[in-house]
Order: C-alpha cells, then structure tokens, then sequence
C-alpha cells in the first residue's frame, strides 16, 4: 500500500498554502498542517458523484443521515465512544468551532485557559474575542520504561493549571488532545486530573481533537474528553476528517456536545456568523468514516516509519534534539542548541520551510511536517543534515 503515499499530486501552482510560501524558491515546505497525499480513492468518488449529479444548492447539514451516521458509526468502531446524533453540530472548522465556544460560554472580563505551545490560530483566539489569554504550559516528563531506560514526553504543566483554573474568571480551558505542537496524547489519569479541575472550577473543557485519528504509537489510544463520565456534561469535543484524510480544504469538522445547554449556547453563538458545512465536506466525511478503514491503517503505518526516520535523523545533528511524537504527523524540534539567533532562517538556508516556533510561542523551536512521501522526507532531512 505504501505506493500509494509514495506518489503523490505535485501542488506547485495548486494555491497550496503550504506550497505558496516558497514559490519560485528552492526550499522545501515543511509546515502548514496538511499532507501531500493523494485523497483516499473512497472519498474522491463520493465528490465525483455529487459533481456528477450536478446540482450544489443549499442542503441541510443536520438532516444529513450518511454523514451523521458515519461520524457515530467511526467513534464507534474507533474510540468506542457511543454518541447521539443529536450531540453533533457541524462547524465550518475546528478554528472557528472554538472561537464559536469562546463565545457561548464566556462574558466580558472572563479569562481563557490555554496551553502552550500551542497552534497559532488557538493562542489567538481568547484575544480575538476581547478576552484575557492565561496560559498554562508544556513541561518535560521522564519516567523509566519496563526495562528501566529513561523515556521523555511532554505533558501538561498540571501545578498551573490547578492554580490558574482557581480564578473565578477562568470559565473555559481549552486543550488540544493529541498536542499540536509536541504530539503528546492524554493518558486516562491525566485527562481524570483535567475532569477534576475542570468540574471543581465550574470551568469548561473545550478539546480540540483533530489529530486525535493520527496516533502512531502501538499501545497508546486516544480518549475522546466528551467521552469521560465526568466531562460529558461539560465539555465541547471537536473533531474532523480533514487531517487524517487530508480534506481540510473542504472545510468541514464537527463538534459533539452531549449537554443540551451547552450545546444551545454553541448554537446560538454561531447562528448568523458561521457558515453551514459544504455538501462535498459532508461526501467527504461520509466516504472517509465509512469505506476507508484500510487506507487509514496503511497511512499511520506509513507516518510510523516517517516519524521514527525523523526522530533519528533530528537527533543526529548537532544542536537539534526531539523527543518521539505519539501522534500527528508534526515532529517538535529544539533548534535551542544551534545557538543561532532565527532558527527558522537557519532551515531556510539549508532549503527547508518548517513552521516558526515562535508563532507557537518557543522561539527556539521549529515544526516539521512529515506528511510526505518518503523521498520528500529523505530531501528535507539530508537538507538539514547537510548531506
Ligand atoms: C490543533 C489544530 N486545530 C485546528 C486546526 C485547523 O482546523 P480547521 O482547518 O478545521 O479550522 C489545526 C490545523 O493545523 C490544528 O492543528
């Protein structure tokens, strides 16, 4: 299978976003959150069918029975996690589905929650409303493995946000779970530690799962925060095809929110601004959450070996270091030992377009995305070895 991430769609001239930064230049793109790989075959289809039919007028997202019936039917299968339809609402975009919550569940003069580092659009978001940003950070964890070696990975800092949720005007915190930038997924224990904070601090837990179908490491799992007995009746839980199925210009995601007032707050919050999701995004998601179980598998197994090649290749060159990512196709380097003052025009120089750490707030740092064919991946790293 693994032919079909070998070859992927040239994007040169495509509008990429990703592509455009460095158009006419000879630098890789390395950084906004898509792949290069062509969309599974499934998904296509259901688009070529609905073009076929020929007809794109207004449809109604929430009688939308395939879709709706393939995201329960994926939770499901994938996260064991039954939900009522009903639970759903479809948003345009997971960016504006939690700018949308910011503003059902906050009031002026309340505070935001927000770990960092942490993907730009996020940090942003508490100010963009006119509120207050508390950030709450990453910290370095190490335990022992089964054979007694030492293993790093980052978690969240709990001490701050045990003491930061405490201020009453702490009224949503909002994770992202697996972590973008650093690809961390929540243990049980430590999303039970966030339920409990959450809950005590009457604080709402707005978690922002889009990477949560991209974990690459066997044993680890993903748990879904409105799965929790503990969060349903509290938490927004947002989710999406489009990084898995590398259909994010589709914009269409989707939040589920068991709690009926909650979920009325979002709603109305969005009535009159937000967009209703496109009939090709809904296709999509159908196609994706239903008939591409084996393409998905074959994918992971493909971003497996890419991330471990990154994580060697990173670790070999001086001043560079990162620590294995559990999910995401996102690798988070610690440029810090380069000792040079722009670590993004240092990867530049050696033809490679990272995202800049500082727009995650870790201006040491950069992002790498190895969502690419193995021999784009093999270029970017020999660029930056310098091979
Ligand atoms: C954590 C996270 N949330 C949201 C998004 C973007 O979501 P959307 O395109 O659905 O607005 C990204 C894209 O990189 C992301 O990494």
């Amino acid at each position: 299978m693994s032919a079909l991430f070998d070859n992927t769609p040239s994007r040169k001239d495509t509008f990429s976003f990703k592509w455009q930064k460095y158009k006419g230049k000879d630098v890789i793109p390395a950084w906004v959150a898509d792949t290069e790989f062509r969309c599974a075959q499934p998904i296509l289809d259901a688009i070529s069918a609905h073009v076929e039919h020929g007809n794109m007028g207004y449809i109604l997202p929430a009688h939308h029975e395939g879709a709706i019936n393939a995201v329960c039917r994926w939770l499901n299968d994938k996260h064991n996690w039954q939900i009522e339809p009903e639970w759903l609402v479809w948003t345009p975009g997971v960016v504006p589905a939690f700018n949308v919550a910011i503003k059902a569940t906050c009031e002026e003069g309340d505070k935001v929650l927000i770990q960092t580092p942490n993907y730009p659009p996020l940090l942003a978001a508490p100010k963009l409303n006119g509120l207050e940003r508390v950030d709450i950070g990453t910290v370095i964890e190490t335990t022992l493995d089964s054979k007694g070696a030492k293993v790093e990975r980052y978690t969240l800092d709990f001490d701050a946000l045990e003491r930061e949720a405490a201020d009453p005007k702490c009224k949503l915190f909002i994770l992202c779970n697996p972590m973008n930038p650093v690809g961390s997924v929540l243990t049980q224990s430590e999303l039970d530690r966030i339920a409990a904070i959450c809950n005590q601090h009457n604080v709402t837990l707005c978690s922002d799962e889009i990477h949560c179908d991209l974990i690459l490491e066997e044993g680890k799992s993903h748990i879904p925060a409105g799965r929790e007995a503990a969060l349903s009746q509290n938490s927004i839980t947002l989710m999406a095809a489009s990084k898995t199925f590398n259909i994010a210009g589709l914009g269409t995601s989707f939040a589920i929110i068991p709690n009926r007032k909650l979920r009325l707050a979002f709603t109305q919050a969005a009535a009159g601004i937000v967009p209703w999701v496109t009939v090709l995004g809904l296709a999509a998601t159908e196609a994706a959450f239903t008939l591409c179980d084996d393409w998905h598998q074959a994918q992971i197994q493909y971003l497996r070996e890419n991330r471990d090649r990154v994580v060697e290749v990173i670790n070999s060159i001086d001043g560079l270091r990162m620590l294995k990512a559990d999910a995401t196709f996102l690798a988070w380097v610690d440029a810090s030992g380069l000792g040079v003052e722009n670590v993004l025009t240092w990867a530049e120089e050696k033809g490679v377009g990272p995202s800049p750490g500082v727009d995650f707030h870790k201006a040491d740092h950069f992002r790498i995305n190895f969502g690419c064919s193995r021999a784009m991946l093999d270029t970017i790293l020999a660029r930056l070895s310098g091979s």
